[in-house]
Order: structure tokens, then sequence, then C-alpha cells
């Protein structure tokens, strides 16, 4: 099931899929151009149609083969966080099969900071799409393991990069008349889009995606779950069997909870980042019968985090 980097790519040249290491989460990856490729990346995930992928380049001169227009902003965000955890929604070209996009006129984008991932698609030599190595609506894998659990029986092989550094997936930037607008927050926040574009935080913060239409179909309610129940307050009474999924100190009543797992004893978003979805796999292996959560401050790293804790909660 492990493979090489050169077998990988090799298996990919055939239109296979292989699960692949990212900065954030393990991708699973086909060429972005092979309509037998994408059909079997959706199949295997049980992913609807209409949920477009992430396509991923190695070299920045592959932006200007996969999308029609890049407005100046794009440009300057690319330039600053590629490559790295940041996706960019753009008109695409007429070679993006529509499958890969969902049907969609624009393509997302997405240059990896992980050197194995860049490696992988230069061996290849085309653009990868990659959702998440997951089954639809499951939590996105973490580590090697996380993906031959979930989807071992389904794709042609994985590669081994590793526990993902980061830990949530990318943050998924669209633009409406120029100005980028958050439609997934991640590791590059919309402070720091802010600060480089010299524009008020609140421009990209308020700007909500449309409510007509799907805009970004993976960004649907319930999403990123584990199969036990995850709750986002602390009960006053704790029911018997449930688990703690902190951050920082602990509550009066931790000592109810049969399991208590922190993302972060210090209260450090970016580590509670990287331990998130270990930690709910890990809860998801101990049949509880809840798991209790509090939402972080809500501001850099944090928006991110309490986005998938909600979601999870499919609340
Ligand atoms: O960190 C990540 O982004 C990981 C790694 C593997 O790169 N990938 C990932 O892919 O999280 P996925 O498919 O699980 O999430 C991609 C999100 C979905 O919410 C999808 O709807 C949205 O990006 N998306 C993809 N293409 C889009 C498009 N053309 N227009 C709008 N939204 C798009
Ligand atoms: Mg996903």
């Amino acid at each position: 099931m492990y493979v090489s980097l050169d077998e990988a790519a090799e298996i990919l040249k055939k239109s296979g899929i292989v699960a692949i290491p990212t900065e954030t989460v393990y991708g699973l990856a086909g060429n972005a151009f092979c309509e037998t490729a994408i059909a079997r990346i959706f199949a295997a995930k049980e992913r609807p149609f209409f949920d477009p992928l992430i396509v991923h380049i190695a070299e920045f001169e592959e932006l200007d083969n996969l999308a029609a227009e890049v407005p100046k902003s794009a440009r300057l965000m690319a330039e600053k966080f590629w490559p790295g955890p940041l996706t960019m929604i753009l008109p695409k070209k007429e070679n993006v099969p529509n499958l890969t996009t969902g049907g969609l006129s624009a393509v997302a984008i997405r240059m990896p900071k992980k050197q194995m991932a860049r490696d992988i698609i230069k061996l290849a030599g085309f653009a990868l799409a990659a959702p998440s190595a997951n089954m639809f609506q499951h939590i996105s894998p973490t580590s090697p393991e996380h993906v031959l659990e979930q989807l071992g029986s389904r794709i042609d092989g994985i590669v081994d990069g590793g526990v993902c550094e980061v830990g949530v997936e990318s943050t998924v930037v669209g633009f409406e008349n120029e100005m980028p607008v958050i439609y997934r927050p991640g590791a590059v926040t919309s402070e720091m889009i802010a600060e480089l574009l010299n524009s008020s935080q609140l421009q990209i913060l308020n700007s909500q995606p449309k409510k007509t239409g799907i805009v970004s179909p993976g960004l649907l309610q319930k999403h990123y779950s584990p199969n036990t129940p995850l709750y986002i307050e602390l009960p006053s009474e704790v029911p018997s069997n449930s688990g703690l999924l902190a951050f920082g100190e602990l509550p009066a009543n931790s000592k109810d909870f049969a399991k208590i797992l922190n993302l972060s004893e210090s209260g450090n978003p970016t580590e509670a980042a990287a331990n998130l979805y270990g930690m709910l796999h890990k809860f998801d292996s101990c049949r509880l019968s809840g798991i209790y959560v509090t939402l972080l401050p809500q501001a850099g790293l944090g928006n991110a985090i309490n986005d998938r804790l909600i979601r999870a909660a499919g609340s």
C-alpha cells in the first residue's frame, strides 16, 4: 500500500489515485486533466460530483496555465503565501475539465509547502487534483494511518510523509471585484491577507459567500465529522462515558469526563490545529457517548479551528 515518490508518479501517469502528504492534511491525488482519474477520486471518497477539487501545482508558471484571469491581489497573495496553505479560486481555462471543478467555471489552485507533494507533482509532470483523503463528510487525515483506515482498500497507494504539520485544510479564497473573500478559514489568516493588501480586516471577514447558488460547495453545514456526536459547549452535568476536548486550562468539572484530550495545554492555536483531527480520530476509536469542546478565541488560526469544530458538530 505504501509507495515511494517514483512509484506514486508512475501510478498517477496511468490514471491511478494516490494519497499524498501535504503540510495541511493528506490529499487523494489524481491527474487534474484526466477525467478517469478524477472520477475515481469522487468514487473512492463517495463525494458528490458537484463538490469541486483543488488543483495542486509545483511551479508558479502553472498558475497561468490553469487560470484565465489572475487579479493583482491574487498574484500578490501567491507571491507571499505560496508555497503554503492557501487555495485561490480563479476563472478556469478551457483545459481544466468540468469534472475537476464540479461544473463550475472557476478552478481552485494551491501550491503546497510540503516538499514531497511538490516533488510528486514534478515527477508526474502534471498538476494534481486532490481533495482531503477521507470519506465524504468525515474527518480529514493528518497521518498515513488515518488514510489507510478510511480509504486503504479504495486507492492505489499512500505516500508516507509523516504527520501533517499544520493540521487543518488550506484557507480557501475567492475574489469579488478583485477583493479576496475567505470561503474557508485556514492557516493563512484574514489578518495576514489584510496586512499584505493594506486593507481592513473587516472587508475580508464580513464578505461571506453569496447565499445564492453554491459558491464553495464544500462549505456544507455538516462536514469534517467524527462518528461520535460532538457538542460545542460544556455540560453542566457531565453525561457518563463522555470525552472532553480541552484547550488550555481544564474546566472545574473535568474529572467527571471519561477521557480528556487537550488540543494545547499552553493554549497555543498552532499546536491545537496540528492536534485537532488526530484527537478527533482518537476519540472516535474510544466509543464514547459524546465529545464536548469549547470554541477557541475567534482570531487568527482560532477562526479555522472553530470553523471545523462547528461543522464537525453539524450545528
Ligand atoms: O489543505 C487542503 O486544502 C487540502 C489539501 C489536500 O490540499 N485539500 C482539501 O480539499 O481540503 P477538499 O476537497 O477537502 O476541500 C476543498 C474545498 C471544498 O470546500 C470545495 O468545495 C472548495 O474547496 N472548492 C474547490 N474548488 C472550488 C471552486 N472551483 N469553487 C469554489 N470552491 C471550491
Ligand atoms: Mg475535505
